[in-house]
């Protein structure tokens, strides 16, 4: 996969062009520096502080502010505390954290370890999509370097802090991928997401305090450290601070995953990828989870507070281009179809609703149906619905009829 970036200042935060999947290489440009300051005299507060002045928000879809969430941890009174890495990245079209983790995967060691250290636990793991099989051996590999080297395990780099890391691998469903059915997988359970709160701060793996984070939140992370939150909020938005990986595939002539300032454009962002292939209709963004952006819109700043003015989401940034010969209602139809499959049945607004979904959107194509009544079964489903899969079709099907209820 092609990597570009667009960007208006100096060097990118996340994406380098030069491999560094090798110990040497990653130490060679200042990797496992940040690591070594803090344990030889670096205080934790000064690596919460930082990461909540940073304005870092998660890049796994919700968009929660991350210093909130290791600050919670870190307050938590336990003996046992977790770091959990989501690389789980089922979302249609998104291929964003296999390429940090196949070309940066001491980048999240040393990111896991530092919010170990921040928060006081002294496990991780990083839960890998199953069929990422070259992920996983590379990631394997950088984490036995890590240990041979002393930057992880016991006393590490002769410091008194401890850390372990394992790689589990994803059992293969959609929905392994939202945080609390993620960490029922790592328990050996079946991936079922479970009632918040509480949530995974207060009680998460074992009903321990848990860290979960996306793979590219924990990349943000050492550049944060290292050049400090004021030089991260010089990139993107005021609420949406930093860079953002997007995927871009569909209908432009070069398929490639960019990082860009957040509030970048979709048009820049269809342009860096080569343009378009054939008249632009629309993208959908943020995958299945995600919604449909129009003509009118290329021009809109793409970021957390801006799409959410509209009633829009972000999500994972995976950006699908639509040309005029594509048919916008059978990528509704296909993305009802997999939730139906991917719904993890726990409880019914999802699990009875979608399949009534689908059944009412082909009415509305055959005007047997209203969209009201359509838009009403999504919205009810929004409403009652236990995770974010149950919720989603609210925003795709909004989009598709272009209201916000
Ligand atoms: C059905 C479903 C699937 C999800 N899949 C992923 C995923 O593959 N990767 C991910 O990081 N977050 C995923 N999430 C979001 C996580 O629940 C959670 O918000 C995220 O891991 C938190 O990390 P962040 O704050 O760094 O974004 C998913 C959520 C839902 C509801
Ligand atoms: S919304 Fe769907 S996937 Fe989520 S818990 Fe309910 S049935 Fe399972």
């Amino acid at each position: 996969m092609k990597v570009k970036v667009e960007r208006s200042l100096s060097s990118p935060v996340i994406l380098t062009f030069s491999k560094e999947d090798t110990l040497s290489a990653y130490i060679s440009n200042g990797g496992f520096e940040t690591l070594e300051r803090f344990l030889k005299g670096g205080k934790r507060i000064e690596i919460l502080s930082e990461i909540l002045k940073s304005g870092l928000r998660g890049r796994g879809g919700a968009a929660f502010k991350t210093g909130i969430k290791w600050n919670a941890v870190a307050n938590a009174k336990s003996d046992k505390k977790f770091v959990v890495c989501n690389a789980d990245e089922g979302e249609p079209g998104t291929f964003k954290d296999r390429w940090i983790l196949e070309n940066r995967p001491f980048l999240i060691i040393e990111a896991m370890t530092l919010c170990a250290y921040a928060t006081g636990a002294s496990k991780g793991y990083i839960y890998i999509r199953g069929e990422y099989k070259n992920a996983i051996e590379v990631m394997k590999n950088a984490i036995n370097q890590a240990y041979n080297e002393g930057f992880l395990g016991q006393k590490i780099m002769d410091s008194d802090f401890s850390f372990d890391l394992e790689i589990r691998r994803g059992a293969g469903s959609y929905v392994c991928g939202e945080e609390t059915a993620l960490l029922e997988s790592i328990e050996g359970k079946r991936a079922q997401p479970r009632f918040k709160p509480p949530f995974p701060v207060e009680k998460g793996l074992w009903a321990y305090p848990t860290v979960v984070n996306n793979v590219e939140t924990f990349a943000n992370v050492i550049s944060i450290l290292k050049n400090g939150a004021d030089w991260f909020r010089q990139f993107g938005t005021q609420d949406s601070p930093g860079t953002k990986l997007f995927p871009v595939s569909g209908r432009v002539k070069e398929p490639c995953l960019i990082e860009a300032n957040l509030g970048v454009t979709l048009g820049r962002l269809v342009e860096e990828a080569g343009g378009l292939d054939g008249d632009f209709q629309c993208a959908l963004v943020g995958g299945a989870a995600g919604n449909f952006i129009y003509k009118d819109e290329l021009n809109y700043p793409l970021s957390y507070e801006t799409l959410k003015e509209k009633g829009k989401v972000l999500g994972s940034g995976a950006i699908l281009v639509l040309n005029k010969n594509d048919r916008r209602e059978e990528v509704v139809k296909n993305i009802l179809e997999f939730f139906i499959n991917e719904s993890c049945g726990k409880c019914t607004p999802c699990r009875e609703g979608y399949p009534v979904l689908l059944e009412k959107f082909k009415g509305y194509l055959n005007g047997s149906i209203s969209k009201d009544e359509v838009l009403r079964l999504s919205n009810l489903m929004f409403k009652t619905s236990l995770c974010a899969l149950g919720q989603s079709s609210k925003f795709l099907l909004e989009s598709y009829f272009g209201v916000v209820l």
